[in-house]
């Protein structure tokens, strides 16, 4: 037989893999990889329980349960002061992931051009290229990860299909700004195009700031594919749950896809999320859950060269290396798995051209224990020069 042509012959194997079977060998910290190592709350364990015991074992409605659908658009309410059509507008799906890659796929025709920030999570552009369409990758500003418009305005023509925005970002943690919504609704004055904003860390914001969805702002929202992950938001990356924001007309295409890819999403999930929804604490607290973990590993890395970044949400916090040395980053990264014991995830890896920027990530979504246990690894190697 003759060989597949691959519609990703970039593709190869992730760097969240290759980082994680690396610490697996060398029993390093993995503060790699974004998934917690704590436990999720045992409440939801109970209700995702019950509901299967219950017998909400069979397929759901394809748009997802309209209890869970009720409760988001409740939460969107009392979040961002708009109420989505639980009828038309939102859709539950297997994922933040899953979220994103049907709704590049809904709009995106052979061709079109579709602007990415980076560094950039890694499903973006196999999302963009699998359907024929052009990646345009457009690099965040080097000191802070700022989004450079002047740049975005420069390439901006009328085969521009979509922007993709993330925020909180991965991996740098940046958030946008007031500043980016006039620039992003300046544009929609002037072009006609959709956004994928990518809002899975939603809830994970710190220092008091605002999470600025595209959902509060009617301009942006009307062209917008707005994504979540339940995973991320209760500590289930493992339960691959999510959920689509869209307008109707916008939303009717999402849900072709939908149809005929999974379908439907798992339904106990579905039942159990939607009592949980009920508890704001649960989502509402997070912030500052996640602030305290990025604030004790700041602390416990100070005795050595790394320099972070700040962080303004997500699981994650950049640090430099550029004290220490000038190697480049999959190298330095994989020399701290090997010789300090503790993984990380260089930052070249979100980037499609070579980069060295000296920098790297660390998840900080883990146990204090785990987060003790790297930062005196590193303290260790970094002390032993
Ligand atoms: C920016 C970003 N978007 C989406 C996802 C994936 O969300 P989910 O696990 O719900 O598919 C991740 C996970 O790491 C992420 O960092």
């Amino acid at each position: 037989m003759s060989p597949i042509i691959s519609k990703l012959p970039k593709a190869g194997t992730t760097i969240f893999t290759v980082m994680s079977s690396l610490a697996l060998q060398h029993q390093a910290v993995n503060l790699g990889q974004g998934f917690p190592d704590y436990p999720m709350d045992d409440t939801l364990i109970d209700l995702m329980a019950r509901a299967m015991r219950q017998g909400h074992n069979q397929y759901a409605h394809m748009n997802g349960t309209v209890a869970l659908r009720e409760r988001i658009a409740e939460k969107v309410f009392s979040l961002y002061k708009y109420t989505p059509s639980v009828e038309d507008e939102i859709t539950v799906t297997p994922g933040g992931t899953y979220a994103i890659y049907t709704a590049l796929t809904s709009i995106i025709l052979p061709g079109d051009e579709v602007i990415v920030f980076e560094p950039a999570y890694d499903s973006y552009i196999p999302n963009i290229e699998i359907n024929g369409g052009k990646v345009i990758p457009i690099p965040l500003n080097k000191e802070d990860f700022s989004i450079n418009w002047e740049a975005v305005k420069a390439v901006f023509n009328k085969s521009t299909k979509a922007i993709i925005l993330n925020s909180p970002h991965n991996p740098s943690g940046k958030l946008l700004t007031e500043s980016d919504i006039q620039q992003v609704t300046q544009l929609a004055r002037a072009f006609d195009f959709y956004i994928v904003s990518d809002e899975v860390y939603e809830h994970l914001v710190f220092d008091g700031q605002p999470h600025l969805s595209l959902l509060k702002f009617p301009e942006l929202r009307s062209r917008a594919f707005c994504c979540y992950s339940f995973g991320k938001v209760y500590h289930c990356t493992g339960w691959k749950m999510g959920y689509c924001i869209a307008p109707a007309t916008l939303m009717a295409e999402f849900r072709k896809v939908h149809q005929y890819n999974c379908f439907s999403t798992n339904t106990p999930a579905q039942v159990a999320l939607a009592a949980y929804l009920m508890n704001k604490e649960a989502y509402l607290g997070l912030g500052k859950y996640l602030q305290q973990k990025r604030d004790f590993l700041q602390t416990e890395l100070k005795g050595t060269p790394l320099e972070p970044l700040p962080s303004g949400g997500s699981y994650f916090q950049l640090y430099s290396y550029r004290n220490i040395s000038g190697e480049p980053e999959l190298a330095f990264a994989k020399k701290l798995v090997v010789e300090a014991g503790v993984a990380s995830i260089p930052v070249s890896a979100f980037y499609t051209k070579e980069q060295n920027n000296q920098l790297l990530r660390f998840c900080f979504a883990k146990k204090e224990e785990t987060l003790r246990e790297a930062a005196e690894r590193l303290r260790k190697y970094f002390s032993a020069g």
